[in-house]
C-alpha cells in the first residue's frame, strides 16, 4: 500500500515529478477559508442525521478552527505529496484529532468539496468586484457632477462629431458599469447553488441532508442532479465572460484615457501620483495605469477563452481538467478587482482641462450638424440644409475659417432662411442644450442621468451589502 489517502489499491508511492505536475495546493489554498468552512458545516450534518457522533463532530469543528487559525498565522506547511487543499486539511485534521478526523469525508468526494469551496469562493469575490464596480460608478458620478458644464467634442471614427457635455461622455461609462454590475448579479445566482452531497457522481448511500447543509452555507439553491453538480462549470464561464466585458469596457476607458492625456489631446491631466516616469527621458509623465488596465483586458479574455476551451470536450462527470478552472479564475478575480480600484482613483485624481476641451469645440466644425438642422426648423428638407451646411464648411475650411466667422449675408447667399439667430444656434452651449431627447447630452438630460445614477447607486450597494453579510465568516 502506498502512503497517500487514497494508497490502498497501489503498490507504489507517485513518481515525484507527477506528483509535482498533479498538485493544485500551489492555487488553491487559498480556498483554505471555504474549505473549513464547507467541512464544518458537513461535519454537522453527518452528526445530525446521525451518521457520526456528537464528539467526533464537536472533536471535528475543533480541529477544524485550530487549523483555520495556523493557516491564518502562517504556520500551516502546506505540501505538495498531499495534492490539494482538500486533503492537506483533511490529513492534518486527521493527525491532531486521530479518528474523528478520518470520519468527515464520509458521504462526501472531492469532486462535490472542491466544488462546492469553488462556489463559495466564486460567490464570495464576486460581492466584492460588486462593491468595486460601485465604487467607480461612484468616482464617474463623481467627476460628472463635479464638470457638469463642461463641453467637449464627441467623436465618431475618432473624428470631432458633434459637442457633448464631458460629464455625459463618463455617464456613458457608468451605464456599462451598471450592467456589469448586474451581470456579476447574474454570476452570484449561478455560483449560490450548493453542490455537496452529490458525491464523486451518483450521490452517496448515506441519508444526508442537503437542504441542511445549504441553509447553513446561505446558498438560495440545491443542484438537483449530482452528475451536473460536480461536473460544470459554468458559473465560472460567466465569472470570466462578465469580468471579459468589463475589463473590455475599462480598457476602452483606458484608450481615451490615454488619448486625453496626450499632448495632442489635452484634455485631462493626470494626478502626478498616478502617473510614472521614464529612465531615459526626462520629461515624460506616462498613463501606466490606463496602458495596464488596457494590456490585462487580454489576459482575462484569454481566461475565458482557456476555461471554455477546456470544458468544451469533457465527458461528464468529474475529469481531473477540471483542476485547471482555478488559476485561471483566481487571476480574473484578482485581476478584475484591482484594475476596478486602481481606476476609481484614477478617475477622482483627474485633472479637466475645461478650457481645452472648449477650444477644441470652438476651433471646429463639430457644429454642422446644428447649422443643418437650424434650417430644416425653418422648413427646409434635412437633405438639402445637409448640402447647405456642407458647403458652409467647404467655403470656411479653403478660407482657414469657422462657421461662426461667416458673416450673415455670406450665410443668406448659400439660403435665404438665415438670419441673425444662426450664431447663437451654432454656439456650442446650443448645440448641447438642445439635444435635449431622453439620454441625450443637454444639461437637463445629463442632471437627469446624474439623478438616476446616485439614485441606482444607491441600490446597488445596499444590494451589494446585503449579499457581503451573507458570506462565511469562520
Ligand atoms: N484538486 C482537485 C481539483 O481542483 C480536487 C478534486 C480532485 N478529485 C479527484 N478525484 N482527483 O479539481
Amino acid at each position: 500500500m502506498a502512503e497517500q489517502m487514497w494508497g490502498g489499491r497501489f503498490e507504489k508511492s507517485t513518481d515525484e515529478m507527477i506528483n509535482e505536475f498533479q498538485a493544485s495546493i500551489g492555487f488553491d489554498k487559498r480556498m483554505y477559508r471555504e474549505d473549513v468552512a464547507g467541512s464544518i458545516a458537513h461535519a454537522k450534518m453527518l452528526a445530525k442525521c446521525g451518521i457520526i457522533s456528537e464528539e467526533d463532530k464537536e472533536a471535528i469543528i475543533q480541529g477544524l478552527h485550530d487549523i483555520l487559525l495556523q493557516i491564518e498565522e502562517g504556520e500551516f506547511d502546506f505540501s505538495v505529496d498531499l495534492e490539494d487543499i482538500h486533503m492537506n486539511i483533511e490529513k492534518r485534521l486527521t493527525e491532531s484529532i486521530g479518528e474523528a478526523g478520518g470520519r468527515l469525508h464520509t458521504a462526501r468526494s472531492r469532486n462535490d468539496q472542491v466544488a462546492l469551496d469553488t462556489h463559495m469562493y466564486v460567490r464570495r469575490r464576486t460581492v466584492e468586484v460588486m462593491e468595486a464596480i460601485c465604487n467607480l460608478q461612484q468616482a464617474l458620478a463623481e467627476t460628472a457632477a463635479k464638470n457638469r458644464e463642461v463641453v467637449m467634442p464627441g467623436y465618431t471614427h475618432l473624428q470631432r462629431a458633434q459637442p457633448i457635455l464631458f460629464a455625459h461622455h463618463l455617464l456613458a461609462y457608468f451605464g456599462m458599469l451598471a450592467r456589469d454590475f448586474e451581470r456579476f448579479r447574474g454570476v452570484y445566482r449561478r455560483a449560490d447553488i450548493m453542490p455537496l452531497g452529490a458525491g464523486a457522481l451518483a450521490g452517496t448511500t448515506f441519508p444526508i441532508d442537503r437542504e441542511f447543509v445549504a441553509a447553513h452555507l446561505d446558498f438560495e439553491q440545491i443542484y438537483g442532479n449530482s452528475l451536473d453538480a460536480v461536473s460544470d462549470r459554468d458559473y465560472i464561464m460567466e465569472f470570466l465572460a462578465a469580468a471579459s466585458i468589463l475589463m473590455v469596457h475599462l480598457s476602452r476607458l483606458s484608450e481615451e484615457t490615454i488619448l486625453w492625456c496626450s499632448r495632442e489631446f489635452s484634455f485631462v491631466e493626470l494626478d502626478d501620483a498616478h502617473c510614472t516616469g521614464s529612465s531615459m527621458m526626462p520629461q515624460k509623465k506616462n498613463p501606466d495605469v490606463s496602458e495596464l488596465v488596457r494590456g490585462k483586458t487580454g489576459r482575462v479574455i484569454g481566461h475565458l477563452m482557456a476555461m471554455l476551451t477546456t470544458v468544451k470536450g469533457l465527458p461528464l462527470a468529474y475529469n481531473k481538467d477540471l483542476q485547471e478552472d482555478k488559476e485561471g479564475i483566481f487571476d480574473a478575480i484578482d485581476t478584475v478587482k484591482f484594475s476596478l480600484e486602481v481606476y476609481a482613483r484614477l478617475v477622482r485624481g483627474m485633472k479637466v482641462k475645461q478650457d481645452v476641451m472648449k477650444r477644441a469645440v470652438t476651433e471646429d466644425f463639430s457644429n454642422a450638424t446644428d447649422l443643418a438642422d437650424y434650417l430644416v426648423k425653418k422648413g427646409l428638407p434635412f437633405r438639402q440644409a445637409h448640402a447647405v451646411s456642407g458647403q458652409a464648411v467647404h467655403d470656411c475650411l479653403a478660407r482657414g475659417i469657422y462657421l461662426q466667422d461667416m458673416t450673415l449675408e455670406e450665410y443668406q447667399r448659400l439660403s435665404p432662411l438665415f438670419d441673425r439667430d444662426i450664431y447663437d444656434a451654432i454656439s456650442p452651449e446650443t448645440c448641447v442644450k438642445n439635444r435635449n431627447s431622453l439620454g441625450g447630452t443637454s444639461y437637463e438630460q445629463v442632471q437627469r442621468q446624474l439623478s438616476a445614477a446616485r439614485k441606482l447607486l444607491d441600490s446597488e450597494q445596499k444590494l451589494q451589502q446585503e449579499l457581503a453579510e451573507k458570506q462565511i465568516k469562520v
